[in-house]
């Protein structure tokens, strides 16, 4: 068996009102990918944070390379040859790929920055990893993909011998995750170790050996992936059963709630016409960058449109900006949580009153706090956001209860129309179900859901009516009892332009 190169026992810290680990063991071996698994909040990133000296834990011991560290800084991990890629993207948006690659290790001339050199230096690692992308590029104009990417070829370029994966794939499209297991496999067999936290249980077989179990920051089992089933890793990690997956609840199709006419919105959005009737979810499929995120910002006002209807219970409305979505009962719970769905530096309850400032201000516009307090923990509850309190800054919340936030603002309005840009992102199995069902909920007092899903199996399994989209339009309508995967991907891959079907071997959709 290969050498143990990083050894932690009885690891434990606490947060304000939190114990994050509890006497928490862990242990990595050359040359292995070791699963770290739990539900949303049971200490997987706080644990990689005190392994990459993020945190300094609060007691226990810990090994790396058979090297005993006290209060290990982020500065002795690294030349210990600890990376870390963390969960949240951590990157300086308006610095290049090159300076972000290479920030706090700058190549300089003389008093200057040797750029040029930095950029060979960065493409060369990129095109390593066969990552096309030019160093030169302003971090904040890439995809979140690709900023993902980078993020990866920053560890490696520091030449690390562990490195911890924190949900690397949850904004990836299938091919960017094909590419990185590729890499995952070589570094692998270079004798690295890598510890791959996600909650896409079923992508694991491709790549990982071993698996560590943590629920509610204790240590539950660590074993061989070979020797476990699915079903019994889920419930190490949640504790108790779960039933079902994807739960549907069938209801009588009401009257019209929400059309869109002919809205056109820049090249993503073009002639885009649907509607959504009381008690049905209407999901969006479709390849990632098929055009439907922009979609939901048209609708929402984010974007501008360039001409097109918006109707809510027959009636026509003008969506020139949020607000006015907001006042006429649309509300979006957008992809990228952290830049456009959560204040991370406020608290919960602050984010959440945000937008209910309307239901939670008396006539002068004086905040009544028991009405926001009581409007706070009904999301808290209806939601189980796993929190110590509302008034904890929502930024240190573990990413599926941020998202649980980012949803949980919209629960208390009398919303006619909730459009749902992949929800369950990075929200673990349990959590899954829980948003599942609340879109239900929605569904069942006859509030239109729009759900855009990269997820085939969910859309699938949780959708009534599925409009799939491809390059900026509407390729095709499918009710989700009578389709098939086959049936949507093709829909999905119905590209106008014959020269760019060919090339749509480049996408392919994550099942
Ligand atoms: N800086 C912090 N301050 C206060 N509490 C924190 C901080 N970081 C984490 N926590 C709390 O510690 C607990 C563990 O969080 P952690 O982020 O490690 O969970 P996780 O397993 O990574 O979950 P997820 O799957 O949602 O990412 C949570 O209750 C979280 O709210
Ligand atoms: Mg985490």
């Amino acid at each position: 068996m290969n050498e143990i190169i990083v050894s932690m026992e009885n690891i434990c810290k606490t947060f304000p009102g939190v114990k994050a680990l509890d006497h928490v063991k862990f242990e990595l071996r050359a040359g292995e990918v070791m699963a770290l698994l739990g539900e949303n909040g049971a200490g997987k990133s706080t644990l990689m944070k005190v392994l990459s000296g993020v945190y300094t834990r609060d007691e226990g011991s810990l090994k790396i390379f058979g090297n005993e560290y006290g209060d290990l800084t982020p500065k002795q991990a690294q030349e210990a040859g600890v990376a870390i890629i963390h969960q949240e993207l951590n990157m300086c948006r308006h610095l290049s790929v090159a300076e972000n690659m290479f920030l706090g290790r700058e190549i300089s001339k003389g008093l200057s920055l040797n750029n040029a050199k930095m950029e060979a230096e960065a493409k060369k690692i990129l095109d390593d990893l066969k990552i096309d992308i030019d160093p030169r590029q302003t971090v904040g104009d890439l995809p979140v993909s690709k900023q993902q990417m980078v993020e990866i070829a920053k560890a490696l370029s520091i030449n690390a011998k562990i490195l911890i994966m924190d949900e690397p794939t949850s904004s990836l499209t299938a091919r960017e995750i094909e590419d990185l297991f590729r890499i995952i496999k070589k570094l692998k067999s270079e004798g690295k170790g890598i510890v791959y936290i996600s909650h896409r249980l079923e992508e694991l077989q491709h790549i990982v050996d071993r698996v560590t179990i943590m629920r509610d920051g204790q240590y539950i089992t660590s074993m061989d992936f070979g020797s476990v089933t699915m079903e019994q890793i889920i419930s190490f990690m949640v504790g108790r059963e779960i039933k079902e997956k994807f739960p549907r609840v069938e209801c009588k199709k009401g009257k019209k709630v929400f059309e869109v006419k002919n809205l056109n919105a820049g090249k993503m959005v073009r002639d885009i016409n649907f509607s959504v009737y009381e008690g049905e979810i209407v999901g969006f499929a479709g390849l990632m960058g098929a055009g439907r995120t922009e979609t939901t910002r048209a609708i929402f006002g984010v974007d501008p449109k360039e001409s097109g209807e918006i109707y809510v219970d027959d009636r026509e409305v003008e969506i020139k900006c949020p607000m006015d979505a907001i006042k006429n009962g649309v509300v979006l719970a957008p992809e990228d949580r952290k830049k456009d769905g959560l204040c991370t530096k406020l608290s919960i309850r602050h984010n959440l009153a945000l937008p209910n400032l309307d239901i939670v201000c008396n006539k002068l516009g004086i905040i009544n706090n028991v009405k926001e307090t009581k409007l706070c923990n009904k999301a808290v509850e209806e939601l189980r956001i796993k929190t110590p309190g509302i008034d904890v800054d929502s930024g240190n919340l573990s990413g599926g209860n941020q998202q649980k936030v980012v949803v949980g603002k919209w629960l208390a309005r009398d919303s006619r129309v909730v459009i749902f840009d992949e929800p369950t992102r990075g929200i673990d199995v349990g959590a899954k179900v829980e948003i599942y069902n609340l879109m239900n909920e929605l569904k069942q007092q006859g509030i239109a859901v729009m759900f855009v899903s990269s997820e085939m199996p969910e859309v699938m399994g949780i959708a009534d009516r599925i409009i799939v989209m491809c390059d900026g339009r509407i390729t095709g309508e499918v009710m989700a009892k009578d389709t098939t995967q086959n049936e949507i991907l093709t829909l999905a891959t119905t590209f106008e332009d014959k020269k760019i079907n060919s090339l749509s071997g480049k996408h392919s959709y994550r099942e």
